[in-house]
């Protein structure tokens, strides 16, 4: 397979350069028409779609699967698709594929897609994905997941695999997905966080609560050492709030919510 196209970040870039320097943002307005077809054909079936992801964060995932040339992406909460849809927009210009998993299934994937939905937790889902041998290099996570999933994924996930967050900043989960991310997941890396909204050409904007990791491997500069890795875990296995109950208390709170 040609990666040819996979660029690099500078480990001390921000967030608004890689969005405002990203080659593919004449590719926007098609993927902003994508977002808004689909929430017709979820509103068109009766579904509100509350709970589903802002343009501006889509339109950050679309730019960090192209920009990474990423082929085999995999979600953590489908709901009704929309993060899905995009992403799969973009996965597929690079010649790659989309999964994603809900133990809900709400009926809103258009049946065309292409897109694998797995209807089961995050960790079943991985498990269907290593029992076929497959390897993911995008994840995107907009649910806590659990010990056994990032278990899975220290398997499963290529060395140099992009994962994105959701809700950071804006709700507990968000900072819970990243907690948990920095216990558990093996790879050492750098955070990049959400910083004001990128304001485009053509009212375009782009990302509100999306955080991303972007593993070693990718990244130009001063990258992460064992040890940085090791106290990242550590502070948040320290952290007065980073017990047990508080994970489960984040995914209670957002079950609630939804
Ligand atoms: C905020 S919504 C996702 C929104 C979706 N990405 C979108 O853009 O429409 C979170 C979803 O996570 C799902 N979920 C809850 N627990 C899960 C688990 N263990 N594994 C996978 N998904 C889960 C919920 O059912 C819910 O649909």
């Amino acid at each position: 397979m040609n990666r040819e196209a996979v660029k690099l970040m500078d480990a001390e870039s921000s967030v608004r350069a890689f969005i405002s320097e990203s080659a593919h943002l004449s590719e926007l307005p098609a993927a902003q028409t994508v977002w808004q077809r689909h929430a017709k054909f979820y509103e068109s079936k009766g579904i509100t779609g509350e709970n589903s992801t802002s343009l501006e964060d889509c339109l950050m995932l679309y730019l960090l699967i192209r920009h990474f040339d990423r082929r085999r992406v995999f979600e953590i909460g489908t709901n009704v698709g929309t993060t899905s849809v995009i992403m799969n927009q973009a996965v597929k210009k690079n010649g790659g594929t989309c999964t994603t998993c809900d133990p809900v299934d709400y009926g809103a994937l258009p049946a065309d897609s292409g897109i694998r939905f797995i209807h089961a937790e995050s960790d079943t889902a991985l498990a269907r994905l290593k029992a076929e041998h497959s390897t993911i290099d995008f994840a995107f996570f907009d649910w806590v997941p659990d010990k056994r999933t990032l278990n899975l994924a220290n398997e499963l996930f290529d060395d140099d695999a992009v994962i994105a967050v959701h809700d950071y900043r804006l709700d507990p989960k968000g900072q819970a997905i990243v907690d948990i991310v920095n216990l558990h997941y093996r790879q050492r890396g750098r955070w990049f966080f959400p910083e004001a909204p990128v304001q485009l050409a053509d009212e375009i904007r782009v990302n509100i609560c999306t955080a991303f990791f972007v593993p070693n491997q990718l990244l130009t500069g001063r990258r992460e050492t064992s040890l940085e890795r090791l106290k990242r875990g550590l502070s948040v296995l320290l952290h007065p709030r980073m017990t047990a109950s508080h994970f489960k208390r984040t995914a209670i709170q957002s079950i609630r919510r939804m």
